[in-house]
């Protein structure tokens, strides 16, 4: 079975504008209201750069954030036109607005086939991943009769401007942009791909290839072995489906001694009906991004190996399709989670905190340092903070570094509280737990609460939902296009790379 190939431009180091580049990329910051451009110590002629000035200047260009101003090349270059993109303030560029920028330059450059740039002088990583990011489409199923037709293509190679192709950060930092994008496609194509192609025995034989290519230890337990070992809400939830249950667990041993060790955990619903407790029709096929958080998971135990992050990870991942029928799960069932817990479904559309209960204790059973769980765990994390800022939960303090490095990488992750009083909404008559509260305030928080009763002592842990920022439904913005985004893949490498280093 093959793994997804991520499609991405080739991203190269260039030491001048060549001869096979169509489109320089400059930033245009503003400084005080007047713009300048941005072009450090790219190797690109004052002279010409303040000729393009001049010219940006005349169709009225200003710098902000992610103006697009398009002009004719200066004669001495070798491409036909230079399109300059805003980065904003001068004083207030990080490498988000970079990458958000050279993202924005890409999707506009369909049809282009070469571009250089110099956004790489302002933040080589963050403009490679951003121009191969923006770049990104998802072309799978289109056939001859929709394909994208030359001037709808996205841009094929991107020249990094630098002063020398040889030096060592550079290339070093150049590799690491090009890992990172690869993993935020991987989970990008995976959320994209639709649950008629993506169920949970084929999800299973696409994350054990792409882990096998990259040299981790993989294991794959099928639903008799998930009966068996007692996986009541893996079980539970895939039972309404004629397409079973799978658990994956993808494990990167550092070979560093006394490397932290971190556990990744990931809902892998391939499509989410609601069950018996059906979803409304309306939007209901945005249930194929169910699984974004077992993409994110995947994708970025692959890339920690990939990198050699010095700390051993594992990704636990339960997938299962939530459909209704006649051996579907009812609501009123009890059922027995991996460990012992009962839980009473009251909501069978409550599915995700099921599956993923199983795969906590399943997880723990390492005794990870760390864990990290992520989901498209509820709607109601779109109703406290919208659809691009996920909301992190779990124990206070791990709960605030991961936030933190979340805005960092400009994945945005927002700190959510547990307040003491919602617990006890999630008391049931029959068993030890209901998968919901009586009533539906607070009900990312709730979903978390639940979550935590299966986390052990000594366990560090945090939880991203990620039900609105996993998958764009709106327009295209930035390094974003319609669809899956790849968060919070980058959040994650981010925490694993900081416990790495600070334990
Ligand atoms: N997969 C959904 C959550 C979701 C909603 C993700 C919209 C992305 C977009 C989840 O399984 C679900 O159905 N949650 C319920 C929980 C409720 C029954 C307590 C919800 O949010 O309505
Ligand atoms: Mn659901
Ligand atoms: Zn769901």
């Amino acid at each position: 079975m093959s793994a997804p190939t991520p499609d991405l431009p080739e991203l190269v180091l260039a030491g001048s504008v060549s001869e096979r580049a169509d489109v320089l990329v400059i930033g245009l910051t503003s400084a005080d209201g007047t713009p300048e451009i941005l072009a450090g110590d790219a190797p690109v002629d004052e002279a010409v750069l303040g000729e393009l000035l001049d010219n940006l200047v005349a169709v009225g260009a200003t710098g902000r954030s992610e103006e697009l101003t398009r002009v004719p090349a200066p004669a001495s270059l070798p491409v036909a036109s230079v399109l300059a993109v805003g980065l904003g303030d001068a004083d207030k560029i990080d490498a988000e607005q970079v990458r958000r920028s050279a993202g924005t330059a890409a999707r506009v450059l369909t049809g282009v086939e070469t571009v250089a740039t110099t956004l790489s002088a302002v933040d080589l990583g963050a403009a490679a991943e951003g121009f191969a990011l923006g770049a990104y489409t998802y072309t799978e199923f289109r056939s001859e009769k929709s394909a994208p037709k030359e001037d709808a293509r996205p841009v094929a190679r991107v020249e990094l401007l630098v002063p020398s192709t040889r030096d060592r950060d550079a290339k070093s930092a150049l590799t690491r942009a090009t890992a990172i994008a690869e993993a935020v496609a991987t989970a990008r194509n995976f959320v994209n791909t639709p649950p008629s192609h993506l169920f949970p025995a084929e999800f299973a034989e696409r994350a054990k290839a792409l882990g096998e290519a990259a040299g981790l230890k993989v294991e794959v337990l099928d639903e008799k072995a998930l009966e068996k070992k007692g996986f009541g809400g893996i079980v539970g939830v895939g039972k309404g489906s004629s397409r079973p249950p799978r658990l994956v667990r993808l494990s990167y041993s550092s070979k560093k001694r006394k490397a932290p060790k971190v556990a990744l955990v990931g809902k892998g619903i391939t499509f989410d009906t609601g069950g018996i407790s059906i979803k409304p029709a309306a939007g209901m096929e945005a249930m194929t991004s169910d699984m974004a958080g077992a993409a994110a998971v995947i994708a970025t135990v692959v890339l920690a190996a990939k990198l050699g992050v010095a700390a051993d990870v594992t990704a636990t991942v339960p997938m299962a399709e939530n459909m209704p029928s006649s051996t579907a799960q009812r609501p009123g069932d009890v059922l027995t989670q991996y460990g012992g817990t009962t839980v009473e479904v009251i909501n069978t559309d409550a599915e995700g905190r099921l599956i993923l209960a199983d795969a906590i204790v399943r997880a723990c059973e390492d005794d990870p340092d760390y864990l990290v769980d992520t989901a498209t765990l509820t709607g109601a994390q779109m109703v406290a903070l919208g659809t691009r800022t996920p909301g992190v939960m779990g124990h206070d303090e791990f709960r605030d570094r991961v936030a933190a490095l979340s805005q960092e990488v400009g994945e945005n992750g927002w700190p959510m509280p547990f307040p003491k009083e919602l617990r006890g909404d999630l008391e049931s008559r029959v068993a030890d737990l209901a998968n919901v509260s009586p009533h539906r305030w607070g009900g990312m928080l709730t979903a978390g609460i639940f979550l935590k009763e299966f986390v052990p002592e000594g366990v560090q842990w945090a939880h991203i939902d990620v039900a609105g920022p996993a998958f764009n439904t709106g327009g295209p913005f930035g390094y974003v296009g319609k669809g899956g985004t790849g968060v919070p893949v980058r959040t994650m490498l981010a925490v694993i790379e900081d416990v790495a280093a600070n334990g």
